[in-house]
């Protein structure tokens, strides 16, 4: 009984974790940043049809930094993790925006609806007491076995730092 429940919930979870954008451990898993799609592996970056741009990298306490993502081509889903370029932790908080569903424990933001998207405009916030520089790293999807991963958003400063921590 109680592995039948078990089996019935994990279904559950794979499935709905598409539609309702990623889950939780996302953030925690063997391969970070990409879905439990089956069998579906990353697409190479250099084929990314969607520009994710951080309108800085730098900040100070409480500085607000947007990051878009958009293409010609539309989206469903993604997720992004907010990670210090000093540390490499998690840092910063992501404000609430409309359809969006935010994991504080690991400063990311998904999508809450699967609906095709051609741009999505999301607000980070530094913390309160904390100064350096941010990246934002995750993946946009296309469909369910049409995604890239490990992208990381252009900054204004640094790209070549950025390029070395990808
Ligand atoms: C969010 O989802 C609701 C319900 O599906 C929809 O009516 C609304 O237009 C969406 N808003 C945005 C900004 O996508
Ligand atoms: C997903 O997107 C890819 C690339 O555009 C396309 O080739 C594929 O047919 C799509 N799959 C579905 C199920 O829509």
């Amino acid at each position: 009984m109680i592995s039948k429940l078990l089996v019935a919930l994990v279904l559950c979870w794979g499935v709905q974790s598409f539609p309702d954008g990623a889950p939780i451990d996302t953030c925690v898993k063997e391969r970070q940043n990409q879905p439990n799609h089956g069998q579906h592996r990353t697409q190479p970056i250099s084929s990314l049809p969607y520009r994710v741009v951080a309108s800085s990298m730098l900040f100070g306490p409480n500085t607000p930094i947007t990051v878009t993502i958009e293409g010609a081509e539309t989206f469903k889903g993604f997720f992004l993790q907010a990670r210090s370029i000093d540390t490499d932790q998690w840092i910063g908080t992501w404000e609430n925006a409309p359809n969006t569903t935010i994991h504080p424990e690991c400063s990311s933001i998904t999508h809450a609806d699967p609906k095709e998207k051609l741009r999505a405009v999301l607000l980070w916030r530094a913390p309160p007491d904390a100064q350096g520089r941010v990246y934002f790293t995750g993946t946009v999807l296309k469909n369910y076995s049409t995604f890239w991963s490990n992208l990381i958003a252009e900054a204004p400063q640094d790209a070549a730092q950025l390029q070395i921590l990808g």
